[in-house]
């Protein structure tokens, strides 16, 4: 089953309500927060307290994705925000280990992302501990960006790891997703679909949803 997880980085911050009612309305399954802190991507975005009232608004699967330095500090304010599943990225975590452990522990699940010069091999130690693995297909930061191709064999690397060890892991792939790269990433493995710009600049949000999952 593919589940289709749009980003609100691309929706009007001003009117984020109305623009998760569009994402439910289409049959979104999760929604993609992407935090971001100006120090691990050249780009600000949005805290806690801004979860929080995500939260308020809807019953969607939150999925934090953190671009950020030191998630470790902030972790337990996302959790008391209401995220259901809080990934960080492997190259901003000096003890990866233990701050997935620190999510575990809160009782909701955890994601390990790799941008996309980082080798899927550095996956070997974490891979039995997480519940989703997150392949950065453009370098994080910005919506609308390019999907890189090399990402396309991580994905099969990515998954032979997850078969052989027997892990349920979802294999997620985020930026540049639309209807021209969604069904290689499937057909290479992916099965979470993180899409932004295609999604919130389309005429039908229903139809782009629904394409990106009738794609793959
Ligand atoms: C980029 C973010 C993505 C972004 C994807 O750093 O992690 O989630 O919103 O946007 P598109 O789909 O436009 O590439
Ligand atoms: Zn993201």
């Amino acid at each position: 089953m593919i589940i289709v997880a749009p980003s609100i980085l691309s929706a009007n911050f001003a009117r984020l309500g109305e623009d998760i009612r569009r994402l439910e309305n289409a049959g979104a399954d999760w929604l993609h927060i992407d935090v971001m802190d100006g120090q691990f991507v050249p780009n600000l975005t949005i805290g806690p307290p801004v979860v929080a009232d995500i939260r308020q608004e809807t019953s969607l699967f939150l999925d934090v994705h953190l671009m950020i330095e030191k998630p470790e500090n902030l972790i337990p304010a996302f959790i008391e925000a209401g995220a259901d599943l809080i990934t960080v990225h492997m190259e901003a975590c000096r003890h990866l280990h233990r701050v997935v452990q620190m999510v575990k522990e809160k009782g909701i699940q955890v994601g390990v992302a790799l941008n996309p010069a980082t080798p899927a091999m550095m996956l070997e130690n974490i891979l039995s501990e997480v519940d989703l693995i997150l392949l950065m297909s453009v370098n994080p930061g910005f919506g609308g960006q390019t999907f890189i191709p090399s990402v396309i064999p991580k994905i099969r690397k990515v998954k032979t790891m997850l078969e052989a060890s027997s892990s349920r892991a979802y294999l997620q792939l985020d930026g540049g997703i639309n209807n021209n790269t969604a069904a290689t990433v499937v057909e290479a493995g992916g099965n979470v679909l993180v899409s932004g710009s295609y999604i919130f600049s389309s005429q039908d949000v229903k139809e782009a949803v629904q394409s990106l999952r009738e794609l793959a």
